[in-house]
């Protein structure tokens, strides 16, 4: 009795974890992918236009702070002249959405 609520309990756990992925792969492929292309590389046409970085190159990686990342995706990324290079997204999405996004770009690095 008692192992199958805690394996009920377990079930539903990950499954509510699985959605929360998904709910970020999803919005990775809705509001980002098209700079940053599907595997962070940016290696697609609006990617190349604004110049993204490689997500997946290790050093690219180590440059990048959370905080840092947490501010661009809520508040978007000017170049020096003040145009804007991507926006920001505070609107769009929660805190926590925020920080589930800065682990899935860094699940890119190789
Ligand atoms: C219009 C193109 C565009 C879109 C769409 C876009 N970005 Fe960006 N993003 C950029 C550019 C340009 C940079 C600055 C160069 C770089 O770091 O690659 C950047 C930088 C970043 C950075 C690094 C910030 C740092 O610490 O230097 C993160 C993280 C990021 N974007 C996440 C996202 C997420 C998450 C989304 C979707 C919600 C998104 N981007 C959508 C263009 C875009």
């Amino acid at each position: 009795m008692k192992k199958s609520i805690l394996l009920a309990a377990g079930m539903l756990l990950v499954g509510l974890t699985m959605a929360h992925a998904d709910a970020t792969k999803d919005a990775w492929e809705a509001n980002c992918r098209k700079c940053h292309g599907p595997d962070g590389k940016g290696d697609t046409k609006m990617g190349k236009k604004v110049e993204v970085r490689d997500y997946t190159d290790a050093k690219v990686q180590a440059e990048m702070k959370d905080e840092e990342m947490i501010k661009a995706i809520k508040e978007g990324v000017k170049d020096k002249a003040g145009k804007e290079r991507m926006k920001g997204y505070a609107e769009t999405y929660k805190d926590d959405q925020i920080k589930a996004l800065v682990a899935y770009v860094r699940a890119f690095k190789k």
